[in-house]
């Protein structure tokens, strides 16, 4: 997909410039990825709606450095979007991604219309062997999230090209993404969350569990819940159709909720 850049961020449009009178999603991919997580949600819902996905600073063909906060990246995007004129915003977000998100929410709330967390949590810790692998044998970390990041019924060759930008990805940028994960806990603090909420999870997700994605929907007030089988962590790549019918029925029900 062709990429533009504004403000330093790299990003794939499904129409650009974007049209000034649709909702504008933005899509935020996981730790150590690039916008092509949601490459099959950028072209399938462009006929209705701006669609975006970056790549973080520090990722795919963005400028760095990377960060180690969650909420240092929330604001990346917020000064990302002020500068390329976007509005009637929806920002969706995969683990970090949704850890954006929820920062979004809590923070830039008067911005957006409404929120889209996938595969997520208010509180993000990381196995230590994260890291380690990390720090000893970069591939041998993408390796191992080959293992964590799919469920077992999906196919391994779909999983290439996710698997590729990620061993492309400086080690300290992905080192960086999930430190900010591990600091990252806003639990006590979703009640605080007004807008309209999406939360997807998927049944196989070992990284952070269906049960993550209980706990938001229990403490969010405005939540609508979609569970999808068959998949893993990275949902998205794994049934593309049902992550973006569950997105384009939850923005077509905006209005009554
Ligand atoms: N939503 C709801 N509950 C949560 C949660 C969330 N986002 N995050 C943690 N919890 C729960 C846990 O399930 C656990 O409950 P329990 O005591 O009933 O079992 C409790 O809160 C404490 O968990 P946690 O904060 O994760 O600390 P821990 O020391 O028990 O476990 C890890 C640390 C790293 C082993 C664990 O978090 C883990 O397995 N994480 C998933 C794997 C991973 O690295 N994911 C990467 C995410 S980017």
């Amino acid at each position: 997909m062709e990429k533009h850049k504004i403000n330093g961020i790299s990003f794939t449009a499904g129409v650009w410039p974007a049209p000034a009178n649709r909702m504008t999603l933005i899509f935020i991919h996981g730790s150590g990825e690039t916008s092509l997580l949601w490459d099959a949600q950028v072209a399938a819902l462009a006929a209705e709606y701006n669609t975006l996905a970056l790549d973080l600073p520090g990722h795919g063909e963005s400028d760095g450095p990377g960060m180690d906060t969650v909420a240092d990246y929330a604001n990346a995007i917020m000064a990302f979007v002020q500068k390329a004129g976007l509005a009637n915003l929806v920002p969706c977000g995969l683990s970090i991604g949704g850890a954006i998100v929820q920062q979004m929410l809590l923070g830039h709330a008067d911005k957006l219309q409404a929120g889209i967390l996938v595969s997520t949590g208010a509180r993000l810790r990381v196995m230590p062997q994260i890291f380690e692998t990390i720090e000893k044998d970069y591939q041998q970390f993408v390796a191992m999230s080959r293992l964590f990041a799919a469920s077992p019924k999906t196919p391994a060759t779909l999983l290439d090209p996710l698997m590729e930008v990620t061993a492309r990805c400086d080690p300290a940028v992905t080192a960086g993404d999930f430190r900010a994960c591990d600091r990252f806990d806003v639990m006590a603090r979703l009640g605080e969350i007004t807008r309209p909420v999406l939360i997807i999870s998927a049944e196989d997700d070992q990284l952070t569990p269906p049960k993550y994605s209980d706990f938001l929907e229990k403490n969010i007030a405005r939540a609508v819940r979609c569970r999808i089988t068959g998949a893993g962590h990275v949902v998205p790549v794994e049934k593309p159709h049902e992550v973006t019918r569950a997105i384009d029925a939850f923005l077509e029900s905006l209005a009554s909720l």
